[in-house]
């Protein structure tokens, strides 16, 4: 079963006390929340208070996909908002590894971002050194993107490299996941299914995400 991760920035913002409380009640592992600085990406999303006001209301894990640059300036204040898992991208990093032993020293699990350009190989050498991958399956910045094949090849040639050489490190996917494309998403070896629209934008948000699950 794969763990799902439905992505706040599709939900209602007005009524974000009871899209967690839906969540809570779901079968939903993690929140997935989506930091943007217009800098990095075309968008601005929301930020630090926003997760510290959500966090009092689930015992859920926070995965924070930091859409930012310099990411290494708010770490610190991150883990503060309620952070689980901090996850930077790989082109916004200039000290990559440094940023990573920095998230981990905080006491929260690495994970890394590839966009779809970034061939998963550049990795390789430093995955003892990252708790998550985070393949992107769309160009970063917005919900409701069409899922990019390319992705599945990479997952594909990821997965392989974790299991031959017996590492932990999970491998998520984001953007454009759907209750169609998920089966084949999840036989490719993806352990974390990030669902926006999919989930946010159902009728029967619970219903979707058991389906997710049981994908
Ligand atoms: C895109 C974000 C995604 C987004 C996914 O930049 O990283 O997490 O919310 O949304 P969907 O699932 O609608 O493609
Ligand atoms: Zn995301």
């Amino acid at each position: 079963m794969p763990i799902v991760a439905p992505s706040l920035l599709a939900s209602d913002f007005l009524r974000l006390g009871e899209e967690s409380r839906m969540l809570n009640e779901s079968a939903a592992d993690w929140f997935h929340l989506d930091v943007m600085d217009g800098r990095f990406v075309p968008n601005i999303s929301f930020g630090l208070p926003v997760i510290s006001a959500l966090r009092k209301t689930t015992t859920k894990t926070f995965d924070v996909h930091l859409m930012i640059e310099e990411p290494e300036r708010f770490a610190e204040d991150f883990k503060k908002a309620g952070a689980d898992i901090l996850t930077v991208h790989l082109e916004a990093c200039r000290h990559l590894h440094r940023n990573l032993q920095q998230i981990r020293s905080l006491g929260m699990k690495a994970g890394v971002a590839l966009n779809p350009h970034s061939p998963v190989e550049t990795i390789f050498d430093m995955l003892d050194d990252i708790d998550l991958v985070c393949v992107m399956s769309v160009n970063p910045g917005f919900g409701g993107q069409q899922f990019l094949p390319l992705a599945l090849k990479k997952i594909r040639n990821l997965r392989k490299h974790i299991d031959d050489n017996k590492l932990s490190t999970l491998i998520e996917i984001d953007g454009g996941v759907t209750l169609s494309n998920a089966r084949e998403i999840v036989e490719a070896g993806t352990h974390v299914l990030v669902a926006g629209n999919t989930v946010f934008g159902s009728v029967d948000p619970i219903a979707t995400i058991k389906a997710l699950k049981e994908c």
